[in-house]
């Protein structure tokens, strides 16, 4: 009994007799308030709480040696499949010779609907090449035709074989990059009208008056649209600057490049899985490439990237448990003391204004 009376010494929280208390309707008001406010604090507070904490860390890049994904989806409406090339070169002009791709065209009506069930996979640079070599093809192989096959001839076997088939505009065109990998160095790819060739070291893309009429066209419209470009692999939170970026081509001929700078990003989400991908960002430039004295370039659209030396890593985390413990208390207890200041004061300053009165009527 003394040990427990010695105990009750310790109570920070002395209790007044019931009877000393008295409710007010003030007091009533000031509860519900305040009561509504924890519940609107607490739940902002849970809802922090259940968000993931995504922590940066900025290094150097050593991973050297990997290689590059390249996701592109382009539509360029006023170009036939079988006149646009695409190739990769490297930051010294060299065709990207190990390029590990899946490049897809698909040929395109007027109104933007695939003309052909399949995409056709493309070869990079491959049969625009002046080193390609005919005879080393199996003689009764079928290639496609780029959507114009008719019914007795199903195949088109060279590009001239396309061309006399098309007899006219091929059509709208859409190269599509699900993935392609190459050297994780700088570099570029392009889409340019005309065969494209090495010729002692220099990437030349021949663009001929003759096959431009053979496809219908009386100038080069570059206009493109970009559905999606990306290196590497989505993470949640990752913003592609180029998607859905519409570019009409306001004179024939116009050269786009796209100056791209990539910044390798690693993502470790919350369950441990790692996602190594990259992050860019971009400045377009565009003139008129045709072909005048004076003038260098080519039409086309061309991104040339390079790639930064510092990484980026977001590290995922679960948010602390105890800190949100915290902060509900302190939700609570604030809401708490803060309410029971209003309401004295509310009472106080009504009992003082109570008090003038009745001296009022009593003099
Ligand atoms: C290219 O096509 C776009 C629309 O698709 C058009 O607005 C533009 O004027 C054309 N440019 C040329 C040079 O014909």
């Amino acid at each position: 009994m003394d040990a427990l009376n010695k105990l009750k010494q310790f109570d920070a929280y002395p209790k007044t007799l019931e009877d000393f208390r008295i409710k007010t309707c003030g007091g009533a008001t000031v509860t519900i308030i305040s009561g509504l406010i924890m519940l609107i604090l607490f739940f902002s507070e849970l809802q922090y709480y259940l968000t993931k904490e995504v922590h940066p860390e900025l290094f150097v890049d050593t991973s050297r040696g990997d290689k590059l994904r390249i996701n592109i989806d382009v539509i360029f409406p006023h170009m036939p499949c079988a006149y646009l090339s695409i190739d990769a070169m490297d930051v010294a002009g060299e065709q990207q010779l190990d390029v590990e791709h899946n490049l897809f065209k698909q040929r395109l009506d007027k109104e933007g609907q695939p003309v052909t069930g399949e995409a056709e996979k493309h070869d990079l640079g491959k049969d625009e090449e002046g080193v390609f070599d005919p005879s080393t093809l199996d003689p009764d192989r079928c290639e496609s035709c780029y959507g114009a096959e008719t019914e007795d001839l199903k195949c088109c076997n060279t590009c001239d074989d396309v061309r006399r088939r098309t007899g006219g505009v091929a059509g709208l065109l859409r190269p599509l990059t699900p993935l392609s990998s190459v050297n994780k160095v700088a570099g570029n790819f392009h889409f340019a009208p005309g065969k494209s060739f090495q010729q002692s070291h220099v990437h030349v893309h021949a663009v001929e008056i003759h096959d431009l009429q053979s496809f219908g066209l009386d100038n080069i419209n570059m206009t493109h649209f970009i559905k999606h470009l990306s290196f590497g692999k989505d993470y949640p939170g990752i913003i592609n600057p180029l998607d859905g970026t519409n570019v009409a081509a306001p004179q024939a001929s116009m050269m786009y490049q796209y100056f791209v700078k990539i910044v390798p990003t690693i993502y470790v989400k919350g369950d441990g899985e790692v996602v190594k991908t990259n992050q860019f960002s971009v400045t377009r430039h565009e003139k008129v490439a045709n072909g005048l004295i004076g003038d260098q370039g080519l039409p086309g659209v061309f991104v040339l990237y390079e790639l930064s030396p510092m990484m980026v890593k977001f590290t995922e985390k679960q948010r602390s448990f105890t800190h949100f413990l915290t902060g509900v208390c302190a939700i609570i207890g604030g809401v708490f003391t803060v309410a029971g200041l209003i309401d004295s004061l509310i009472y106080h300053s009504a009992r003082a204004i109570q008090k003038k009165i009745e001296l009022g009527k009593a003099s």
